[in-house]
């Protein structure tokens, strides 16, 4: 009891401050995600984004050079086709821009840990996450094209998968595709609570990847379901996912946190496009204090249980802890 007890005491002196922070950033957790456009000759700002880019292969690799002499080794890469067609063929095409794109990082930064995100959004023309009959997705045929998409990008040099489509059972579709074909050793994070979020809109400007009718309530999950997120975590754990992912991250850090009590796996939270561009634009407006604001919003997600984050600041946060 006070006044033997003082919490400030552990305050005081800066040191002690920070033997005893519990949480910390580090370089190792953190995932930058980044944007390859086919048919453009030089790299984009992406106006909702400031700071993010639509790149050309060779911009991409200069970028992902800086993020390695930053410290950040690891990338997720969204690509985005010049041609989209009902099927997103360009997803899975061999020479598709992704697969170009991770190509050319294993060539220029050999050490880049390159992580495919596996989703069809990006490469089909109604903008919908697979197959469309009428206005519905069809599950099981989308499988299909998943899997030949992560295949080609792993083909391609892809380290790690991300399926980030939502449908029922591709987790384990992707991994009996990737087992037969000799990649067996290639890890899955699965998007795995995937919430059907407004906070996705300037990555949608960025890819180009909105819906052209409807949105994806079909099959992202519900704001409000917590439950259910557990339900879907421990089915990509069954289907043979190794990192679970919660999605967005600072609306759902109770989710994050739920996911991290209740399951022995690494758990990622990606830092979506839309958290990014609200700090961007209070940033903009001289409002708010952006490293604050940013270390403090990691630090978080981190506390309530994020082993990994994929965030558009990953280049900025190793700029400032180096600091
Ligand atoms: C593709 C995909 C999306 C994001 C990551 N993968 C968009 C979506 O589901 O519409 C969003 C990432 C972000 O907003 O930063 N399915
Ligand atoms: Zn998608």
């Amino acid at each position: 009891m006070f006044p033997t007890t003082r919490m400030r005491r552990l305050r005081e002196h800066p040191v002690v401050r920070d033997m005893v922070a519990e949480t910390r950033i580090t370089l190792d957790g953190l995932i930058a995600p980044l944007f390859v456009v086919e048919g453009i000759t030089a790299k984009e700002e992406i106006r909702s984004m400031p700071g993010q880019y639509r790149h050309t292969v060779p911009s991409l690799v200069d970028e992902c050079k800086r993020l390695w002499d930053l410290g950040i080794k690891s990338m997720i890469i969204f690509g985005v086709p010049a041609h989209k067609d009902p099927l997103g063929s360009q997803g899975y095409a061999a020479n598709g821009i992704t697969q170009q794109a991770m190509t050319a990082i294993k060539k220029g930064v050999p050490g880049m840990l390159v992580i495919g995100d596996v989703c069809l959004c990006e490469y089909t023309s109604h903008g919908h996450c697979g197959i469309i009959e009428g206005e519905r997705l069809l599950n099981d045929p989308t499988l299909d094209l998943l899997s030949r998409a992560a295949l080609s990008q792993v083909e391609a040099g892809a380290d790690m998968i991300a399926p980030s489509d939502m449908m029922d059972g591709r987790v384990g579709a992707i991994r009996e595709t990737l087992d037969e074909s000799g990649f067996s050793h290639i890890p899955i994070m699965s998007y795995a609570a995937k919430y059907s979020s407004a906070y996705y809109g300037p990555f949608r400007d960025a890819a180009d990847s909105a819906p052209t009718f409807g949105d994806r309530r079909a099959y992202q999950m519900d704001p409000g379901a917590l439950r259910q997120a557990l339900r879907e975590v421990e089915l990509d754990i069954e289907e043979g996912a190794d990192i679970v992912m919660v999605k967005p991250a600072l609306a759902y850090l109770d989710v994050i946190r739920a996911v991290h009590e209740h399951f022995p796996l690494p758990v990622a939270a990606y830092n979506v496009s839309g958290e990014y561009s609200m700090v961007k634009a209070a940033v903009a407006n001289g409002w708010i204090d952006e490293k604050r604001i940013v270390l403090e919003t990691l630090t978080s997600m981190k506390r309530a249980g994020a082993d990994i984050v994929l965030t558009y600041f990953a280049g900025d946060v190793a700029r400032w802890l180096a600091e």
